[in-house]
């Protein structure tokens, strides 16, 4: 397989059935360059210059014999097209084999301008599925390519209070050791293990999206990209440097009821053990 850079390796990337398949590698840095069969060349390097807003490097620079043009991102990957009278067939307005392109904000505004004012739908059909500070759209090329366009906003790392203040959870024997209750409105997750209470502020911190309760996994998920965190708010999941979940001060009052601040945020750093606030000790020796 060839890299950016031109290099390859020999190192087999699929394996058959008694093959041995190859330890992951960290090697790739990114891709080279995409080919798009399309019909009309001329119709296809307005859309890719236009309204994607590629620069054109020119027609026939490659060893390839069909007409061709070369699209180029201002990563320096490339976009090549090349002219056929019987392209791939496109399933059209399917998700199945789409491509993304990944903006900052400020080109993802200047793109939907652009979009709109060529006549496209700038709505985001999924917006429901997106998490708070990220934002899509998608296009069309002239011969039916989906072209997502995402971009992540600043929104991503923000601190989201949900203004419900100082939240009374109750009396604390309640609660039973290795519950999680889910405090909807509130936005966290009141953890009782057998070291006391801990209140889990429900934000993902990949990029703000609501977290789940699995209970059946023992753990809490984030549906957007994925991530996951133990019970204590680690991230356990495959995605890179994701902070450990924030926290809520959390107290026990004279009545035994659990009480938690959601106006205000505790970092844990990442190796540093949360701190659980012990049930109070009578109780708990009577259980
Ligand atoms: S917002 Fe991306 S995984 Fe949670």
């Amino acid at each position: 397989m060839a890299h950016a850079d031109g290099a390859s390796t020999t190192a087999p990337l699929q394996a058959g059935h008694s093959a041995p398949i190859a330890a992951p590698t960290k090697e790739i840095r990114g891709f080279s360059h995409m080919v798009l069969e399309v019909q009309d060349l001329d119709r296809s390097e307005r859309f890719y210059q236009d309204v994607i807003g590629l620069d054109h490097l020119g027609r026939g620079l490659l060893a390839e014999p069909r007409p061709h043009s070369l699209m180029k991102m201002n990563t320096g990957q490339l976009i090549v097209l090349i002219q056929h009278d019987n392209p791939v067939p496109i399933r059209p307005n399917t998700s199945s084999i789409h491509h993304a392109f990944l903006m900052t904000m400020d080109e993802y505004e200047a793109a939907q301008a652009r979009f709109k004012a060529a006549g496209y739908d700038i709505s985001d059909t999924r917006e429901a599925f997106r998490a708070r500070g990220e934002h899509s759209m998608d296009v069309f090329d002239p011969d039916g390519h989906r072209w997502q366009v995402q971009a992540f906003s600043e929104e991503q790392h923000e601190i989201i209070k949900s203004g419900q203040g100082v939240v009374d959870c109750g009396p604390f024997d309640k609660y039973r050791v290795g519950s999680v209750t889910t405090f909807g409105k509130a936005n966290f997750f009141l953890y009782r293990s057998r070291r006391g209470f801990l209140a889990l502020n429900r934000w993902c911190r990949h990029a703000n999206g609501l977290l789940t309760h699995q209970p059946e996994h023992w753990r809490f998920y984030c549906a957007f990209h994925g991530a996951t965190y133990n019970m204590e708010g680690d991230h356990i999941g495959h995605l890179p440097d994701i902070p450990n979940l924030r926290l809520h001060p959390l107290s026990i009052n004279a009545d035994g009821h659990v009480l938690v601040d959601t106006d205000v945020f505790i970092e844990r750093p990442a190796d540093t053990p949360p701190e659980y606030v012990p049930a109070p000790e009578p109780a708990l020796a009577a259980r």
